[in-house]
C-alpha cells in the first residue's frame, strides 16, 4: 500500500460525527496492521490466502491431519508480529479515548496480533483469538510458551515444527486463534455486541467485510441508526448507502482524524 499516494480528502461530515461521539466502537481487520508490515489475507497477491491454503492451515481438521505443518505456520506468523510495531493508526486509536467528552473507545478486532494493546489501547476485544494464547487441543489448558519452544527467525515459514505438549494431559498445543468452522468464543462476542450496541459511532477500519459474524456488527450499528464510517482504500463488502467511506489507509486517516478533531475543539474553546 503506497502511503505516499495523495491521501483522499476526509469526508466532510466526519469530524462532526467524531466530535459528537461519546462512546465509539472500532471494528478492525487485517488492513489495520498492514502498514506495520503484517500481511492481510485477501485482496492482494501478497495476501496470506493467495500464498497459503487456509484448508491446510486454518481449520481443526488441518491441525489433526498435520500438526507440525500448522504449528510451523503460526509460529512464523507470531514471529512476524513480534518483530512488528504498532503504526500511526494504532496509536491514534489509543489516543482517541483521551479526547475531551469521550467516555469510551472499544476496539473490537478480528486481528490475532497484539498491536492495539502495544499501542496503548486498553479496551480491546479479540473476536478471532490471539497468537499469544496457545492452549491444549485436547483439554484446553492454556500453554505458556517457553523461549526454547520458539523457532529461530526466518522470513518464510519453516516447513514443519512439532507443537509442544500439554503439561497436564500430554496433548498437542494449538494456536489460540479461531479457525474456520469454529464458533467465536462467547465472552468476546457478547462484549463486542454490547460495545457496538452502546456506541453512538462505529468506525470500521481495514476489513474486507467478508467474514461473519464479525462483519455483521456493522449491521447492528446501522439497525440502531448509528453512523458507520469505513476507512479502507478499497470498497468493503456489505456497505450500505448511508455509510461514510474514506478511501484512505489506517495510518494515514486515523491520525489526521484525531488532529482535525483536536484542532476543531481548540477553535471552539477560543471562540467567545
Ligand atoms: N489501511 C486500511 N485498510 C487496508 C489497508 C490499510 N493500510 N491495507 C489493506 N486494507 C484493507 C483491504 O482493502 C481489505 O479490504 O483491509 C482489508 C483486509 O481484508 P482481509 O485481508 O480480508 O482481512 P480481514 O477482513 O481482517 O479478514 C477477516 O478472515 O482470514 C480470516 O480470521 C481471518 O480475521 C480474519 C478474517
Amino acid at each position: 500500500m503506497n502511503t505516499a499516494a495523495p491521501m483522499p480528502s476526509m469526508p466532510p461530515g466526519l469530524p462532526t460525527l467524531l466530535k459528537n461521539a461519546r462512546r465509539i466502537a472500532v471494528l478492525t481487520g487485517a488492513g489495520m496492521s498492514a502498514e506495520s508490515g503484517i500481511p492481510t489475507f485477501r485482496g492482494t497477491r501478497n495476501g496470506l490466502w493467495a500464498r497459503f491454503d487456509p484448508t491446510e492451515l486454518a481449520t481443526p481438521g488441518a491441525f489433526l491431519r498435520d500438526p507440525p505443518l500448522v504449528w510451523a505456520w503460526y509460529a512464523w506468523r507470531t514471529q512476524v508480529v513480534t518483530r512488528a510495531q504498532p503504526n500511526a493508526g494504532h496509536r491514534a486509536l489509543a489516543q482517541l479515548v483521551r479526547r475531551p467528552g469521550v467516555e469510551r473507545v472499544s476496539v473490537v478486532t478480528q486481528n490475532v496480533d497484539d498491536l492495539h494493546e502495544r499501542a496503548g489501547s486498553e479496551d480491546v476485544v479479540h473476536l478471532h483469538g490471539s497468537l499469544f494464547t496457545p492452549r491444549c487441543f485436547d483439554c484446553g489448558l492454556p500453554h505458556r510458551m517457553e523461549d526454547a519452544e520458539s523457532a529461530p527467525w526466518s522470513a518464510e515459514p519453516v516447513e514443519r515444527l512439532e507443537p509442544p505438549r500439554c503439561v497436564r494431559c500430554g496433548g498437542r498445543i494449538r494456536p489460540g486463534v479461531v479457525w474456520f468452522g469454529e464458533a467465536l468464543p462467547q465472552g468476546p462476542w457478547r462484549r463486542a455486541m454490547a460495545a457496538v450496541t452502546e456506541a453512538d459511532l462505529l468506525l470500521v477500519v481495514g476489513t474486507s467485510g467478508v467474514v461473519q459474524p464479525a462483519a455483521g456488527l456493522a449491521d447492528l450499528a446501522r439497525d440502531r441508526g448509528r453512523p458507520v464510517v469505513v476507512i479502507n482504500p478499497d470498497a468493503m463488502a456489505g456497505m450500505a448507502p448511508g455509510d461514510v467511506h474514506w478511501r484512505a489507509t489506517a495510518a494515514q486517516a486515523l491520525p489526521l482524524l484525531l488532529r482535525t478533531c483536536s484542532a476543531a475543539e481548540q477553535e471552539d474553546q477560543r471562540r467567545p
